[in-house]
């Protein structure tokens, strides 16, 4: 059975500006603001949520059908998650478009210049569960996208009964509160930080209890300090794994939500699913990039058991043949 994951297909170029652009910003001249920064570095990483999400699930071997939109740019990043075993037929090309790109810079001060491009994102409307072998979906995910496409994606998962995980993340604020309520009534799980569930809060009006009554389960995750699931009777809380060294926190959300995903439809108890998604993030920390890093699932079992002790699940996460 596969996982369906939604969001975001993306290129980040990330460069360095070797000086302050403060440095070279006339405060006084703002209204004909006319600035080049000559940078010295830059590095194209694939990214979007969908695509990071999808990676990590396909280093956890868990058959995963990508469904996103990617312009003409993107053949090379589309192949090579196809190479490590993630279903692309749910991808849909646009030749007149560019891949979403997200272009940031940054300055010895760490102050940051960044444009996101929406590119073929925009148009992930276009793609449709009901054009997707649904019989075969056991879970999606609803992660940052197009609005209007999260929308549309939260109501055919409704009404062709498809579970999903609702998350919303980035995008709370281009949703409009009626939206995000759908989504989140209509969905499994809904997964976001700390700070994006005060936003939901704020923006709705809805008070924390009123949304556990909303939805079976509430995953928030709170960074360094780990998670927290709120089940219908109880509150876990999950600790962080411990990372040997961090070298960039950007993705950390995508891995531990892959982690997620995989105990899930393995129908782990809720403290083994909490402890896996730890774990599988605290690799992305650990390397530049959010898919530049590599684990399998034994060491993923093994770095589990030396944090946190044996679980009885960990042999099966080790040795399971997807029966599909
Ligand atoms: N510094 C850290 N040390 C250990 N684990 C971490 C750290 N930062 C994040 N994590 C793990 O990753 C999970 C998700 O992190 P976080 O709450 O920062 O997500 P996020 O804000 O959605 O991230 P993103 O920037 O990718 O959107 C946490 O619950 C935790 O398990
Ligand atoms: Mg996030």
């Amino acid at each position: 059975m596969k996982v369906a994951v939604t969001g975001s297909m993306a290129f980040d170029y990330i460069m360095s500006f070797p000086d302050s652009f403060a440095n070279h910003i006339l405060p006084d001249q703002i209204q004909r603001l006319s600035v080049s920064f000559l940078v010295d570095s830059m590095r194209r990483e694939r990214g979007g949520t969908a695509g990071n999400i999808a990676y990590n699930l396909a280093l956890l071997d868990q058959p995963a059908l990508l469904m996103a939109t990617v312009g003409q740019d993107a053949p090379e990043y589309i192949a090579s998650l196809k190479a490590r075993g993630v279903d692309t037929s749910g991808v849909l090309q646009l030749p007149n478009e560019f891949t979403a790109s997200f272009f940031v810079s940054t300055d010895q001060t760490n102050n940051q210049i960044a444009l996101f491009y929406t590119g073929a994102m925009a148009k992930s409307g276009r793609i449709s569960f009901i054009e997707q072998d649904c019989q075969s979906i056991k879970l999606a995910i609803i992660s940052p996208n197009d609005p209007w496409a999260m929308v549309k994606y939260a109501q055919e998962c409704q009404d062709l009964q498809i579970p999903y995980i609702y998350d919303p993340s980035q995008q709370i604020p281009r949703l409009a509160a009626d939206d995000l309520v759908k989504g989140i009534k209509g969905a499994k799980i809904l997964m976001v930080n700390d700070y994006e569930f005060e936003m939901i809060k704020n923006k709705t009006g809805l008070t924390t209890d009123e949304i556990r009554s909303m939805v079976e389960t509430i995953i928030v995750t709170l960074g360094e300090k780990g998670s927290l699931i709120y089940t219908d009777d109880q509150t876990l809380e999950i600790p962080p794994a411990r990372p040997n060294r961090i070298a960039d926190p950007t993705g950390v959300g995508d891995a531990y939500r892959a982690g997620i995903i995989a105990g899930l439809m393995r129908n782990y108890p809720w403290k083994v699913i909490g402890r896996l998604g730890s774990v599988t993030a605290v690799y992305v920390l650990e390397q530049h990039g959010t898919q530049r890093h590599t684990y399998n699932r034994r060491q993923i079992a093994s770095r589990y058991r030396e944090l946190f002790g044996d679980a009885p699940e960990l042999d099966d996460f080790v040795n399971y043949l997807d029966e599909d």
